[in-house]
């Protein structure tokens, strides 16, 4: 007998942007174990040579049960997303989930000393690219009846609720997407578009070798002794999340390792 996440995700079509390491890599194995029958997964990201890889992982461990259509984009451009969603195959044109993945943050700086260009890679990344992206896909969710169906999973962050010294961009940029995520929920109220975020705190991905742009020691020093969350931790949570009946909305989830209470209270170790 199928578990109820098999038969809610089966028949899905699920687009991962920033597919190509980290959380969203982890996320595009979890939906497709998750949902091995029948699932379709459309991975983006800029470096399209990890997503055939992907591509290939996934056929040789399931077959033809999970469809993959790979695409590189940069999120950044909003004429990118556009074109994107314009050209997707028929086969994959019926968007049901959405998982906003793509961010990053470079540097500590402070304020009055952040490059210009981080303010701008940052922003155009974490957050219009969330919006646009959104607003691209949101048309084909609610063309289906009784008002649209649809979930947008943001991945948001500690750093939106708890800001830090040396995150200011970071922080706020997350912040932005959190605002859009609880005003969207309120208009998508009355249809069956799901608006949900999963907030994690420390992850061990490439985030924090971008964050110390390029600094080994650095990130082997802010996981030392510690046991981080893993990009597998989280995508489980969001693949739970997808995979609910549709009357429930797990709409807000904050997720911890276990050395850390908030952004800053992080245990020395454990
Ligand atoms: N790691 C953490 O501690 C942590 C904690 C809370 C929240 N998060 C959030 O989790 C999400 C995933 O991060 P991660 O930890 O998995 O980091 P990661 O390992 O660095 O992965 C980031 C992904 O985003 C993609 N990306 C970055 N800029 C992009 C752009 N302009 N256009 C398209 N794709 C882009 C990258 O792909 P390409 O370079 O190939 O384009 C990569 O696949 C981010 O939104 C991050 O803010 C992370």
């Amino acid at each position: 007998m199928p578990t109820s996440m098999s038969r809610n995700l089966s028949g899905k079509t699920v687009l991962i942007t920033g597919a190509s390491a980290g959380i969203g890599r982890s996320t595009a194995f979890e939906f497709a174990r998750s949902s091995s029958q029948n699932l379709k997964l459309i991975l983006t990201a800029r470096r399209v040579e990890r997503l055939e890889e992907i591509k290939k992982e996934i056929a040789n461990e399931y077959g033809t049960g999970v469809k993959v259509h790979i695409v590189k984009l940069d999120v950044s451009n909003p004429e990118e997303i556009d074109e994107f969603v314009r050209a997707l195959p028929e086969e994959f044109r019926g968007v049901d989930i959405l998982v906003n993945n793509a961010g990053f943050m470079s540097g500590v700086e402070q304020p009055p000393d952040v490059p210009r260009q981080v303010i701008q890679n940052v922003y155009a990344t974490n957050v219009f690219g969330v919006i646009n992206m959104t607003q691209a896909i949101l048309p084909i969710f609610k063309a289906r009846p009784d008002g649209g169906k649809g979930d947008v999973i943001m991945l948001g962050s500690i750093a939106s609720r708890d800001p830090y010294v040396g995150g200011t961009i970071y922080c706020s940029s997350k912040a932005a997407v959190a605002a859009f995520t609880d005003a969207l929920r309120k208009e998508m109220i009355g249809t069956r578009i799901r608006v949900m975020t999963v907030d994690p705190g420390q992850v061990q991905t490439e985030f924090n070798l971008n964050k110390f742009r390029g600094d080994q020691s650095k990130v082997d020093e802010s996981y030392a002794d510690r046991v981080p969350l893993t990009p597998d931790d989280v995508a489980e949570v969001i693949v739970f999340a997808a995979s609910r009946n549709e009357n429930v909305v797990v709409a807000d989830t904050l997720l911890f390792p276990s050395y850390q209470a908030s952004a800053t209270h992080i245990h020395q170790k454990i």
